[in-house]
């Protein structure tokens, strides 16, 4: 059997990771400033990391949502700790999609209503109604088409008025900032509208948190840079630090009922103890703190001294547009520097590094791009 051929791929194979670096098996040491696409939050490999789901996998990994699970709970309880969401619930599931795919869902058991807007250059993931959602016609397939959505322009608060107007929205999804479209950040003011706009006309507001949350922005989710309350909140990624893992934060205004929600894997022993140790790891290492110093030094530099290139970002979730495509210097910067970095489009650099990155390794990456243009 061989592999359904839907990655393009590097020809580069990692066979292991510590901190901010990743060993390909020739031995080559690359600098990771793509954290495996925005997931690794605490460091690759991070002792604390290790130990903890080891701990556990000799203890118990797996039994089902029909018994007592005590992880869940610490999880819950430190989560609302270290994001200042303690007000809200917690549901947890196994992915970016999945978390979407539930909010969406509790917003139209809520209202009872089916329209969903979201915003042009958004992504939500791949599952039916998150990709419904999503702005990308390639990837929406027939089965996909049927539900109920309009994609507005981002920050366009007169076009939301005249879709809520309708009154027949249950939600309104904005990512914290918009990563695969290009590390675009909404202005406060909008979502600040935005939520104000929702309780008037009775739908839901829904931060997408999966890539910009987590500390990833310099605040535990991205949208805490506006003065916004979200009815739900949707995370993944950063959570798990690679262990798969998704959640989402439900306000206290939602009344749960038996098999509301559910699924097999989602809060699992090895999950919460994944993302225990995350928290655990952000909080006594001061993550976020850093995610905001050495975010701010890069976007300050990058600034100054990248001449033809737009910067934009908050924190380690930096955007570098170019005025001319980037192929080659990607390319570069991977085979030669020996530096992974994302990408948006065929312009945009994506900076989505561990959050434990310092300001050495920042200047590093950016002496090497200064080079390279
Ligand atoms: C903002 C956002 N939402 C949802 C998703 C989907 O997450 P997953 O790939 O874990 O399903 C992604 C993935 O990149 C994302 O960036």
């Amino acid at each position: 059997m061989k592999l359904f051929d839907v990655y393009p791929l590097f020809d580069i194979e990692p066979v292991k990771a510590q901190g901010s670096y990743i060993w390909d098996k020739e031995g080559n040491k690359y600098l990771d400033l793509y954290g495996g696409h925005a997931v690794i939050s605490i460091g690759h490999t991070h002792p604390t990391y290790v130990n903890r789901i080891t701990d556990q996998l000799n203890q118990i990994g797996f039994y089902s949502n029909s018994v007592q699970n005590q992880l869940q709970k610490d999880l819950a309880q430190k989560l609302g700790e270290v994001s200042g969401m303690v007000d809200y619930d917690l549901f947890l599931c196994n992915s970016g999609a999945e978390a979407v795919e539930n909010a969406l869902k509790l917003a139209s058991f809520a209202t009872g209503k089916k329209k969903v807007i979201s915003f042009k250059k958004g992504f939500h993931g791949r599952t039916s109604a998150a990709v419904a959602i999503t702005d990308n016609p390639k990837i929406i397939a027939p089965i996909n088409s049927n539900h109920e959505s309009v994609i507005l322009p981002l920050n366009d608060l007169d076009a939301v008025e005249k879709e809520l107007q309708k009154k027949d929205t249950c939600a309104v999804i904005v990512e914290g900032i918009q990563g695969i479209g290009g590390i675009i950040v909404p202005d406060p003011e909008f979502l600040e509208n935005l939520e104000t706009l929702c309780h008037k006309y009775e739908a839901l507001l829904i931060l997408d948190e999966i890539q910009s949350g987590y500390g990833r922005s310099g605040k535990f989710f991205a949208f805490q840079h506006s003065n916004v309350k979200p009815d739900l909140v949707t995370m993944a990624k950063g959570m798990g630090n690679g262990f798969p893992i998704g959640g989402v934060l439900i306000s206290n205004k939602f009344e749960p009922w038996f098999g509301m929600l559910g699924t097999t894997f989602g809060g699992n022993y090895l999950a919460c103890a994944a993302a225990l140790a995350v928290l655990e790891v952000l909080e006594k290492e001061d993550l976020v703190k850093n995610a905001q110093k050495v975010g701010d030094h890069i976007i300050n530099k990058a600034k100054k001294t990248l001449k033809g290139c737009e910067v934009r970002g908050l924190g380690l979730m930096i955007g570098l547009e170019f005025d001319t495509e980037i192929v080659a210097l990607r390319k570069k910067l991977l085979f030669e520097d020996k530096i992974f970095t994302g990408v948006s489009g065929t312009k945009t650099i994506r900076i989505l590094p561990p959050l434990n990155l310092n300001l050495e390794e920042a200047d590093l990456f950016l002496d090497k791009l200064a080079e390279s243009i």
